[in-house]
């Protein structure tokens, strides 16, 4: 294992979604897949209860299945009014969301390219559970993404295909009854590995000291 030479911070100020700069080519080691979740496994969950789980998709016919169901998701995001990509109206804010707006139509379109996807799904006894019990895979799916950028490699958060569930679980096996799925991410290695922070807000902007 070689890891990147990033410190904390760099680490969670460059985790990007990476979707326009993910190496197509090139294959990823299935050891690293297994370092990423042994590192994901490190996140807290309720009463330390190991009900995440992560299912890894190399099949080439599956990544495809799967990166279709998220194409018809994605088009149908792409016409609606709440798509980023629309002018707001103020042309600060417009010109970061087309950026935006352009990688996620890039990722809309090469989805099952990616060499691998992951999904980060929450087991329970039954489907209300299950879903009631997703919070416990988000820090877990959050770790796996801190460490394969930390090796290399890059992910992209998505969630949209959640509409399209029944349909993710039928290709992969997935028992859609005790197993709810809360992201979709392509996993591959980055083109370059020179990810820079995001503007984001002002933190006082989002603080409430003390009181609301
Ligand atoms: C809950 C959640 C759902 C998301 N769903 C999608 C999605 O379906 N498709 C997508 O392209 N990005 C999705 N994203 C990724 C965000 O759009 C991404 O963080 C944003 O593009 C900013 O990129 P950055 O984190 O690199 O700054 C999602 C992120 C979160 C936290």
């Amino acid at each position: 294992m070689s890891l990147l030479d990033l410190n904390p911070d760099q680490l969670l100020s460059t985790t990007r979604a990476v979707r326009k700069r993910l190496d197509l080519t090139r294959p990823v080691p299935t050891e690293l897949i297994r370092e990423c979740v042994a590192m994901a496994l490190q996140a807290p969950s309720g009463s330390t209860i190991v009900t995440m789980r992560f299912v890894v998709v190399r099949d080439e016919a599956k990544r495809r299945a799967i990166g279709e169901v998220y194409r018809e998701v994605y088009a149908k995001y792409k016409a609606s009014p709440g798509y980023p990509g629309n002018p707001a109206g103020d042309p600060e804010r417009d010109r970061i969301q087309a950026r935006v707006a352009a990688s996620a139509d890039h990722l809309g379109e090469h989805m099952g390219d990616a060499p691998v996807l992951v999904l980060g799904c929450n087991e329970g006894r039954d489907r209300a559970s299950a879903t009631a019990g997703l919070g416990n895979v988000l820090p877990a799916v959050w770790n796996f993404m801190l460490a394969a950028r930390a090796r290399g490699l890059g992910t992209a958060w998505t969630s949209m295909h959640r509409s399209r569930e029944q349909d993710v679980a039928d290709i992969m096996g997935i028992p859609y009854d005790t197993v709810a799925q809360a992201v979709l991410t392509p996993l591959a290695y980055t083109k370059g590995t020179d990810f820079k922070p995001a503007t984001r807000p002002d933190p006082e902007s989002v603080i409430h000291w003390d009181t609301w």
